[in-house]
Order: structure tokens, then sequence, then C-alpha cells
């Protein structure tokens, strides 16, 4: 639009809908698509249990009708899992009835609103490298998430290669995620200084396979990033997400938006 057309520019943000399905929750919130920021205050319902499909369908419902949205928003989901063309193939810490399900057929009708879904750690890390933490760092970056498991997010240059699962790297002979996610550390009891070799050992050879740019660690426990992340010895810099809790509503947004355009 040039500047002489004399029309008046719209105020308004480009917003789209984002919803972070975890296993306690439900987060969803509408995203402005320039920062990334809630256009509204986020609303979060527990997951029902059992988290099976339909139960899931009717909170998606609630969520996204308290909000006044228009027709053609696009939705973004999270889902802590294999996604591919919307559909599940794996189930973390959700029924196991999702598997094989198509995500984005039952959000959308749902909802009434197109639907795209994303795993849960890749929405997370599109985010911080559309808003966040790595914003304009070019070259490789991955962000892992350090929760129940091992989320990861591998995105070169700007651009998501999906579904990395190097949670689940064997390392060993462990799965990696079963010695080095937070869970390990509360379930084991132990002191940061105690986990920090097996974050070591695990961000050691992602390095070595990878060589990134940039690790950006998100998760709960990044909010105590200076109690871990000072103990490890890396070539590549490794940072706390910036985002928190809100990366994966904004990811998926992000990620609907994009998909929509
Ligand atoms: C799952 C991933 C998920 C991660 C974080 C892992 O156990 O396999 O799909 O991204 O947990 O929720």
């Amino acid at each position: 639009m040039g500047k002489s057309d004399g029309k008046k520019k719209s105020t308004s943000p480009k917003v789209a809908f984002g919803i972070d399905i975890g296993g306690s929750g439900i987060k969803g919130a509408p995203v402005d698509l320039a920062t990334g920021e809630f256009t509204q205050e986020r609303v979060r319902i527990p997951t029902p249990q059992p988290s099976t499909p339909e139960a899931v369908a009717r909170v998606l419902g609630e969520s996204v009708g308290s909000f006044d949205l228009p027709g053609d928003a696009p939705i973004g989901l999270t889902f802590p899992a294999i996604i591919k063309h919307g559909a599940a193939y794996s189930a973390a810490n959700v029924d196991q009835s999702w598997i094989g399900t198509n995500i984005a057929d039952v959000a959308r009708e749902a909802t009434g609103h197109e639907a795209v879904v994303v795993n849960d750690a890749d929405a997370a890390g599109f985010a911080e490298v559309a808003y966040g933490a790595a914003k304009g760092v070019p070259g490789l970056v991955f962000v892992i998430t350090l929760g129940t498991g091992i989320g990861s997010a591998m995105i070169h240059n700007g651009v998501l290669i999906p579904n990395a699962e190097l949670g689940h790297l064997e390392i060993d002979g462990y799965d990696a995620e079963t010695r080095a996610a937070s869970s390990a550390r509360e379930r084991e009891g132990l002191s940061y200084e105690e986990w920090a070799p097996r974050l070591q050992r695990y961000f050691s050879h992602l390095e070595f396979l990878f060589s990134p740019d940039l690790f950006v660690i998100g998760g709960g426990v990044s909010k105590k990033a200076d109690k871990f992340l000072p103990l490890l010895d890396l070539r590549t810099p490794i940072i706390p997400a910036l985002l928190r809790n809100d990366a994966g509503i904004a990811g998926a947004a992000a990620l609907a938006a994009a998909e929509a355009e």
C-alpha cells in the first residue's frame, strides 16, 4: 500500500489463536503475530482425565468459545507427540487413544476454525526464534525443553525441521530424557550440581552430532537456569528461553498463521 493512497492504516494487530495442550493444562490465547504477545488474557482449563480426544475436544470448544475471534482466525495447537499432517504418532502424558487420531480434524470440528497442529517443543522453539531468545540468530538453533520429558526443536535459518525427538537419543544405554529431564532430577532428589553432569553428557552429545550455533533451554526449570547452565562446559552458547510458558501458544499461533498465508 503506497503512502499517498490516503487510506487510514488499520491499527488492530494481525492475530491468530494459540492453544497449548499439555498433560495437566490446556492454555489458549489470541496472539499478536508481530510481537508474540497475547492480545487478551490467557485462559487455562485443567486437562480432563482421562484426556481422551472427546474430552479434550470439549475443552477446546470451551476455550476458543470464551474469546471473541473473527471466524477466519487460524488456530494453532501444540501437542506433546510426533505430529504429521495433523495426526498424532505418539502420545506423551496424554491418553494413548490419541495415537492415530487426526488432531486438526478434532479441533476443527470442536471450534469451527481451521486448525494446524504442531509438536509442543517445535512450537516453543519456533516462538523463541520468532520472538524470543533466538530472534535473529542465523544458522542452526536447538531449543531444548527440560520438563517431564525432553522436547527438542531444530531450526535452521528460521526454518523449523519438525519432529526431531532428540529427547529420546540413546545415551549410555538410556533413553536420554529418563536421565536428564527435569522430572528425573525431581524424582531422584538430585541437586543442580548432581544433575549437571547428566546435562553435560546430553548437550555434549548433541553438540558433537549437530554442531549447532545456539542452544536455548526451555521448560519450567529454565527459570532456575543460573543454577545449572554455568556448570556446563560447551563450545556452543547455551541460554535460557525468554517466553517461558507462553512460548507454545505464541509458536502455535505463528505457525498456524504462516500456514494460512
Ligand atoms: C515427547 C515429545 C515431546 C517432549 C516434551 C517427549 O517425551 O516424545 O514429543 O515434545 O516429550 O513434551
